[in-house]
């Protein structure tokens, strides 16, 4: 018996950087996702296999000195082998359809497709049992993580995450697909963090005033999608793009990009920490094929998404 669950990515699609000073971000889950496949075997060990590397180990290897990525599924599969009370072993295999470390969510997809695959060999679960083991596995790599891509990646659809750790599944459904262009610069959020920070502590009242103008244009655009006012979402986000260039997050390779973007979707953004990882813009089905089109013709990796609707998908495969 193979156990078999998927997730979605997600993108930010407002709010990042302004949101870890108060305030909220919206985030998407997208058509792109992550499949976990478990069995059990009677090998008494944990063999993962993915794009990121491989790893056979005994049941009760210390988590510590397990490499990084692959942690949280080891935590998963350590955790409910050790309370099924049985002998035996597991082999974990994992497929992406888009790739890690671009700010899509790979590491929080890959968590909630492990829980729901890895417990989904003993019993049915609920989603929100998914989620508390999804980032209860991720803090084994990412300690702070709020939970917030977690939280998409387990339900679908667009969240609102605030600050303060609450997240509010906005449960309506806006007609935008995106294209999503990879600027294939390697980014650490931490540091373009840290950035905004000492921007933020030279300039306080500047960036009080861009917070300010920030929670507006979210409340602005989440109105916007609700009415399916695609050009009024696509000025909000292109908005959005002036006040992160502003607290200097962007650069001239995302700027190309997005200059190319702007000519015929509704708007464009880099979507989470910037400094490289992806731009996203809003495009309908007149303009989509377009904006590839402009994108690949300048040398640029995009691909076309739409939101995910569905969350975490589980199923058993007894052939
Ligand atoms: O690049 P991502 O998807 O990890 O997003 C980072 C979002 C920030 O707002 C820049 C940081 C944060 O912790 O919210």
């Amino acid at each position: 018996m193979k156990s078999i669950a998927s997730a979605p990515g997600k993108v930010i699609l407002f709010g990042e950087h302004f949101i870890v000073y108060g305030g909220k971000a919206v985030l998407c889950s997208i058509d792109k996702r992550i499949t976990v496949e478990s069995a059990l075997t009677d090998s008494g060990k944990i063999e993962v296999r993915s794009s990121l590397g491989s790893i056979s180990c005994a049941k009760d290897m210390p988590l510590s000195e397990i490499e990084s990525t692959l942690r949280p599924i080891v935590y998963i599969a350590q955790k409910i082998l050790s309370e099924s009370g049985g002998q035996s072993g597991i082999t974990i295999n994992v497929t992406a359809e888009f790739p890690s470390g671009i700010g899509l969510g790979s590491s929080s997809a890959c968590c909630v497709a492990a829980a729901s695959s890895i417990v989904g060999l003993f019993s049915k679960c609920t989603k929100e049992q998914i989620l508390e083991l999804a980032i209860e596995a991720e803090r084994t790599i990412f300690e702070n993580t709020s939970g917030a891509d977690c939280s998409v990646c387990t339900y679908g659809g667009l969240i609102e995450y605030h600050r303060d750790g609450q997240i509010v599944r906005l449960d309506f459904e806006p007609r935008f697909s995106l294209v999503i262009a990879d600027s294939k610069m390697p980014h650490s959020t931490s540091q373009v963090v840290a950035r905004v920070k000492k921007y933020k502590d030279e300039n306080p009242a500047i960036f009080s005033l861009l917070r300010t103008q920030e929670e507006r244009l979210i409340d602005d655009a989440i109105s916007a999608m609700q009415s399916n006012d695609l050009a009024l979402v696509g000025r909000k986000m292109s908005q959005n793009q002036k006040y992160l260039d502003q607290i200097g997050v962007s650069n001239s390779t995302l700027d190309a990009m997005l200059n190319v973007a702007y000519q015929r979707s509704y708007g464009a953004k880099i979507t989470g920490a910037g400094d490289g990882g992806c731009i996203i813009a809003i495009v309908d089905d007149s303009n989509q094929q377009a904006v590839i089109r402009d994108l690949l013709e300048k040398g640029y990796d995009c691909f076309a998404a739409r939101m995910d609707l569905r969350g975490v998908q589980h199923q058993i495969d007894n052939t």
